[in-house]
């Protein structure tokens, strides 16, 4: 993945320099790569050709890297230590953080239009679609608003389950639909069941982000840990506790996994990239 990313990216000795050194300054040596991992191990259980779930794995990481990016300018989280480095506005500066989000978008969207991901063109553009609205005002995007009108609130926990299921779940949920869109089509209800797993690891997924944020130090984390609480955002913990947060992820887990009961072998990579989700430290 790690080469993948390092190909398809804008060599940064190509104008605008400035602009693509601080897309794969974004992108490159760090993340844990959670969502390409997710794309392929969907593939795996579609039996997918793994050099088209590349694609689509470089795509969703992209966008991911890309709401980094924003997420930490000071309009909205305003961090300065993101994957153990200065963050892309600090090492850069706000204007050339803007930008290389932008790009690094537009860049996803191009690269899931100029590969051929599946046999049929109209299949492919809705994968394409796919990618949009888990990205945009219905996806990530408008879980991240939703995320900046909540601060000072408190949230009630059907409203904070709205909030982490869009800014973070939609885009985990479309790293695994499209890995297994490059494959054999599922049924409809293996689909089901497919997508029932990659929802269920999504909101854990931010469960456990929060829980870490109050729990785990800068150093282990590689961004600036408390800052939940010292920024007032209601999160899991602030509103259920880490104890009752952490059993809730237990319990997202199970259902997780015995949504994928019917799949046998092929789906192991996806049992235990779930198990990874859950039990990360960092
Ligand atoms: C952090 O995502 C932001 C959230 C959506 C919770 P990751 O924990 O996947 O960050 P990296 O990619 O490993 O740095
Ligand atoms: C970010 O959530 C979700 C995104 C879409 C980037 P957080 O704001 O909790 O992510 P971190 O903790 O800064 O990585
Ligand atoms: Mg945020
Ligand atoms: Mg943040
Ligand atoms: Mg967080």
């Amino acid at each position: 993945m790690e080469d993948v990313l390092r190909q398809l990216l804008p060599p940064a000795e190509v104008a605008p320099q400035r602009l693509h050194e601080a897309m794969r300054y974004a992108v490159l040596g760090g993340g844990k790569r959670v969502r390409p991992l997710l794309a392929f191990a969907a593939g795996e259980l579609c039996e997918a050709d793994p050099q088209r779930v590349e694609i689509v794995a470089a795509g969703v990481e992209l966008i991911h890297a890309y709401s980094l990016v924003h997420d930490d300018l000071p309009c909205m989280d305003d961090d300065s230590l993101r994957r153990g480095k200065p963050s892309c506005h600090v090492e850069y500066d706000e204007a050339t953080a803007l930008l290389a989000g932008d790009s690094l978008q537009s860049l996803a969207f191009q690269l899931l239009t100029q590969h051929r991901l599946t046999e049929q063109a109209e299949a492919q553009l809705e994968m394409v679609r796919l990618l949009a609205i888990a990205s945009g005002s219905r996806g990530m995007a408008g879980g991240q608003a939703i995320d900046l009108a909540s601060v000072g609130k408190a949230l009630s926990m059907p409203e904070l389950e709205f909030m982490h299921i869009h800014k973070t779940g939609a885009l985990i949920r479309a790293s695994v639909l499209l890995g297994a869109a490059c494959g054999r089509a599922l049924d409809q209800a293996g689909l089901g069941k497919l997508d029932h797993f990659a929802k269920c690891v999504g909101l854990a997924f931010q469960v456990v982000d929060d829980v870490l944020d109050a729990e785990s130090s800068t150093s282990t984390l590689g961004k600036t840990a408390g800052k939940d609480a010292s920024r007032d955002k209601p999160t899991y913990v602030s509103l259920l506790g880490v104890a009752q947060a952490r059993a809730l992820v237990g319990e997202l887990s199970a259902d997780a996994l015995e949504a994928l009961g019917g799949f046998g072998d092929r789906a192991e990579r996806l049992r235990e990239l779930a198990g990874f989700i859950v039990s990360r430290q960092f």
